[in-house]
């Protein structure tokens, strides 16, 4: 059984997928913990009623304290080492790492973002990919699951979807379709790692 770590800021849709996987063996693997940045992040939420370890782990306590974005960054990976991940998910988490972080997890830690390769890398992509449709400069977006270096949102791509976009969307109706596209790639991703 793998274990992972899955790290998030926000609803934890995308943990909810993979928390849903586990259980019906479609995924063999265990969450062994689920890391927040913020407070009311309803992934916690999703993690607790899973009986899944959680850690509230805000980086602005750091910063005002007078710390470095490093220091964080370290002492994350520590807290996260002691539940000995084999791999590191990071499903909607909004920090980028450092080598801080990255260089205690060689090759592990992968990221979900929601476009393609290459488009759209950093927040609001969904929207920016909306706004690109409109302006007829893409026909379609996607997501990818890629191994994570310094860089935001890039790195080698581990797998990718295409999501069509129609002239009849909403920017909720593009958002709702690019989000069970991950749910889906995730797992898929994981999965094929770990064959
Ligand atoms: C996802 O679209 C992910 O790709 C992006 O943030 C969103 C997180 O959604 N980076 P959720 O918290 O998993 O529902």
């Amino acid at each position: 059984m793998k274990r992972l770590a899955v790290l998030i800021s926000g609803n934890g849709s995308n943990l909810q997928a993979l928390i849903d996987a586990t259980h019906v063996g479609e995924l063999e693997a265990k969450i062994v913990v689920v890391v927040s940045n913020r407070r009311d992040a309803y992934g916690l939420v999703r993690a607790k009623q899973a009986n899944i370890p959680t850690l509230y782990f805000p980086l602005k306590i750091y910063l005002e304290a007078g710390h470095s974005r490093e220091a964080y960054d370290a002492d994350l990976a520590k807290m996260v080492l002691a539940y000995q991940p084999d791999l590191m998910i990071l499903a909607g988490w909004m920090h980028v790492l450092s080598p801080a972080f990255l260089d205690c997890f060689p090759g592990r830690v992968l990221n979900l973002h929601p476009a393609l390769p290459g488009q759209f890398a950093g927040t609001h992509a969904i929207q920016r990919a909306y706004e690109a449709f409109q302006r007829g400069e893409i026909e379609h977006t996607g997501v990818m699951v890629h191994w994570v270096i310094p860089e935001i949102d890039a790195g080698p791509v581990i797998a990718t979807a295409n999501v069509p976009i129609y002239t009849t969307d909403s920017l909720a109706d593009l958002e709702t379709r690019v989000h069970a596209t991950e749910h889906g790639l995730l797992v898929e991703a994981i999965r094929g790692i770990m064959a």
